[in-house]
């Protein structure tokens, strides 16, 4: 199958990006599937191209915090102090939109998720395009997320215009992503609420809530402004409206089956005959009766594991094995963002 070119043409991505066509490009967290946030057309192939529903709401890309001005209509003082803490970084915000976004890009809701990904060539290309691209990861709907230029070649190379490639993704899993309560919109499951009537206290007296852990650990954002609120479901069922819409209970799922186990009781055993391959945070005290291993941090390092976690994913899934057996990470810091992918891999 032909596949579309990969490179490091900065003008080219934008100029294909200008005429509503589509670009994957390296952000420090993963591929993203660009196409110009202010044009339908080319965000409606965003998600024919990923087969992904259309209830599922994009993030918008920016280059600097100045082009979010027509795009957001309101950007509250704790969203202000975590971009200024994090961006260019892998954290999302969820802020009230404007007029000028697109609704299929924020599938109809009041709001817009917005970042500035930290990513050298990432940037380059949004400067160039001199439009907000909205990305999504550049994978098919519902598999593992892209974390190198040939993932997204395999997945998508038929369909897509260019792939900008900028080496492996350094975060390796996606942004957090933030729901930051302001007057006009309120915490997405507190949207029935009747209308207070003092609404700057009720705004300042909310939580902004955590929709998907990411490469922002909890830790960090609350360091910063303070505890924050997980949100009131865990899982959803498929399908099912959630505060995140891409939440959804079965997500970055490899082919073959996966399980989870503590990392104490990870053992091949249950089922003789069969090749289990093993995914290991750390060095495991015995590899024996796994047909496959794959150690994501000799030295038990979170941000290690992280950036090698869809690949190494990837690679056990190419092995035509019949069970990944997946240890479970320690749950804090990026820990929260692993396990959450682990949980949604499972089956
Ligand atoms: O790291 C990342 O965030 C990557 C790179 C490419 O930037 N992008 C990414 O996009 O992971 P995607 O489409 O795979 O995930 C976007 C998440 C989904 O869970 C979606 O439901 C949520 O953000 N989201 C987007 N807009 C939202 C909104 N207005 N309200 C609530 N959640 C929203
Ligand atoms: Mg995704």
């Amino acid at each position: 199958m032909a596949t579309c070119p990969i490179g490091t043409d900065v003008s080219r991505a934008a100029a294909v990006l200008r005429a509503g066509g589509l670009v994957a490009f390296a952000t420090e967290t993963v591929y993203g599937l660009g196409a110009n946030a202010l044009d339908p057309l080319a965000v409606a192939r965003v998600f024919d191209v990923k087969g992904r529903p259309r209830f599922d709401p994009l993030i918008v890309h920016v280059a600097s915090a100045d082009a979010l001005g027509p795009l957001v209509a309101e950007f509250p003082r704790r969203a202000r102090e975590l971009a200024a803490r994090f961006w260019p970084g892998p954290l999302t915000l969820v802020l009230p939109k404007t007029d000028r976004v697109p609704d299929l890009v924020t599938a109809g809701l009041p709001t817009v998720a917005v970042r500035i990904p930290d990513h050298p060539l990432a940037l380059e290309l949004l400067r160039a395009a001199e439009v907000p691209v909205a990305a999504p990861s550049a994978n098919r709907f519902g598999r593992i997320s892209p974390t190198r230029a040939e993932h997204v070649a395999e997945q998508l190379g038929d369909r897509i215009d260019y792939i900008l490639d900028g080496g492996p993704c350094r975060v390796g899993v996606e942004s957090t992503v933030l729901a930051v309560p302001t007057r006009r919109v309120a915490r997405p499951d507190q949207r029935e609420r009747p209308t207070r009537t003092d609404e700057t206290a009720v705004a300042d007296s909310e939580r902004p809530t955590l929709l998907r852990p990411g490469g922002v650990t909890v830790e960090e954002i609350e360091a910063v402004i303070g505890p924050i609120a997980a949100p009131s479901w865990e899982f959803s069922a498929e399908g099912e409206a959630a505060a995140s819409p891409g939440m959804l209970s079965r997500h970055y799922a490899p082919r073959t089956p996966l399980a989870i186990r503590g990392a104490a009781t990870a053992s091949p055993n249950e089922s003789p005959g069969a090749r289990i391959g093993l995914l290991a945070f750390r060095p495991p005290v015995s590899t024996a009766g796994f047909a496959a291993v794959e150690v994501l941090s000799p030295t038990g390092d979170l941000r290690e594991a992280a950036a090698e976690f869809f690949a190494a994913v990837r690679r056990l899934d190419a092995l035509g094995l019949d069970r990944i057996v997946a240890e479970s990470f320690p749950p804090e810091g990026l820990g929260r963002a692993l396990n959450d992918r682990l949980r949604r891999a499972a089956k």
